[in-house]
């Protein structure tokens, strides 16, 4: 019988959508989980994603089963918009990329292959990280360790100690970094310091895994692929995982991609082989409708046009809302200056759990108890009141 077991407690992030739906009060402000809002408060639906949608309606295509790998054009498209269309490695063919149940399918993926075909037994993972990053590492079989990546005060990347931890790393260690908006933090690495990790990740013989959920949210669609693209411009063979669920709105879609750098095509071959073998035994094959919407937008050209615009559009209202938060908090005689200087959807507070917790319970604004708020949450309708609750628990 079950009669033993425990209940589990909920998930730190997702456990705080359930809450907020339940809290009655009006003023309540998600700032939780990682979802973009729009300046009404909602969770928008694209008008490219609604129009690709009323392509393939039009067009009574059956359900059959996808490829183990996902559906090749689907694949193709979006190793281009990773690695950009003229990439030398997406040219050669030397890039494996399968469809996958979003990023956190990818992540799991990518370390099922490390552990059971690469022999890696060790990870490690920013700290602080996505907290589903560990979780999904270990569930692989791999032991997760902590590198530097926060200077003490909370301002910004401790660059040396983050060195120092990578550079005692034994080889064949699957390194995970956050490619581009970095979560929780959102401090990212400059081109430089990409420059210089890359080159200790060569030297130390270091397994890169980057996690890019968030391409487009930070600088730019093409700009936000730097790390992954320097990689595969210096020959590394690396392992990448991305994530349609932000940039497209399709969170509940569950559709991501894992890609595998290679050194030859033959090679890329072999390691599509590989994932398939693993994917057929955990879920056979993906669905089909986010990976159609995905190739039907950006296989037109028109389509994608207006895609890179939806997109640019969300980035330049989360940029807004850091600016409308860090002159919110001057008001109030706060300095909120961490809004304005990381990026991404996520702000890092530097308030305690328990000061996350007063947030919640006393104001009605939700974030995670990591000190993380979602600066996609806000406009230009609550961005005061969140100022005057933070600036109320900086103080209290
Ligand atoms: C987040 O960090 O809020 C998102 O990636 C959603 C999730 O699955 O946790």
């Amino acid at each position: 019988d079950f009669a033993a077991l425990a209940p589990m407690p909920d998930d730190p992030i997702l456990g705080l959508v359930e809450l907020f739906k339940k809290d009655p009060r009006e003023t309540k402000v998600n700032l939780g989980v990682g979802v973009y809002l729009n300046e009404a408060g909602f969770l928008p639906l694209m008008e490219c994603v609604e129009e690709a949608e009323r392509r393939l309606l039009e067009r009574h295509l059956p359900r059959g089963y996808m490829p183990m790998s996902g559906m090749p054009q689907y694949c193709a498209s979006v190793q281009k918009l990773v690695f950009g269309k003229d990439h030398a490695a997406v040219k050669a063919g030397r890039i494996s990329t399968i469809q996958t149940l979003g990023g956190t399918g990818a992540l799991q993926l990518a370390a099922a292959f490390a552990h059971q075909f690469l022999g890696v037994n060790q990870g490690v993972v920013s700290d602080p990280t996505w907290g589903n990053h560990i979780a999904i590492l270990k569930a692989d079989g791999l032991e997760v360790g902590k590198y530097a990546y926060l200077k003490a005060d909370r301002s910004g990347i401790d660059f040396e100690a983050f060195k120092a931890a990578l550079n005692a790393l034994p080889a064949k260690t699957l390194v995970l970094l956050h490619g581009c908006c970095h979560n929780p933090t959102g401090f990212d690495f400059s081109h430089d310091e990409w420059r210089e990790v890359v080159k200790i990740l060569v030297e130390r013989d270091l397994l890169p895994l980057i996690d890019m959920a968030y391409q487009g949210f930070g600088a730019g669609l093409e700009e936000d692929a730097f790390a992954i693209r320097l990689l595969a411009d210096e020959g590394v063979t690396f392992l990448a995982a991305t994530s349609c669920s932000k940039n497209f709105g399709l969170y509940g879609e569950r559709v991501g991609a894992l890609h595998i750098v290679c050194d030859n095509e033959k090679e890329a071959q072999v390691v599509t082989s590989i994932m398939k073998r693993i994917v057929r035994q955990e879920y056979s094959n993906p669905p089909t409708h986010g990976g159609q919407i995905v190739a039907e937008v950006l296989g037109d050209p028109e389509l994608q046009a207006s895609w890179r615009k939806e997109v640019e559009g969300m980035r330049s209202r989360i940029v807004g809302m850091r600016e409308a938060l860090y002159a919110a908090g001057k008001a109030e005689g706060l300095d909120f200056s961490f809004a304005v200087k990381q990026h991404g959807m996520f702000s890092f507070t530097g308030l305690s759990a328990e000061e996350m917790d007063l947030l919640r319970e006393k104001y009605g604004v939700y974030g995670v108890r990591n000190g993380r708020i979602c600066i996609a949450g806000l406009n230009h309708r609550n961005v005061e009141y969140v100022a005057k609750s933070l600036a109320a628990v900086f103080k209290a």
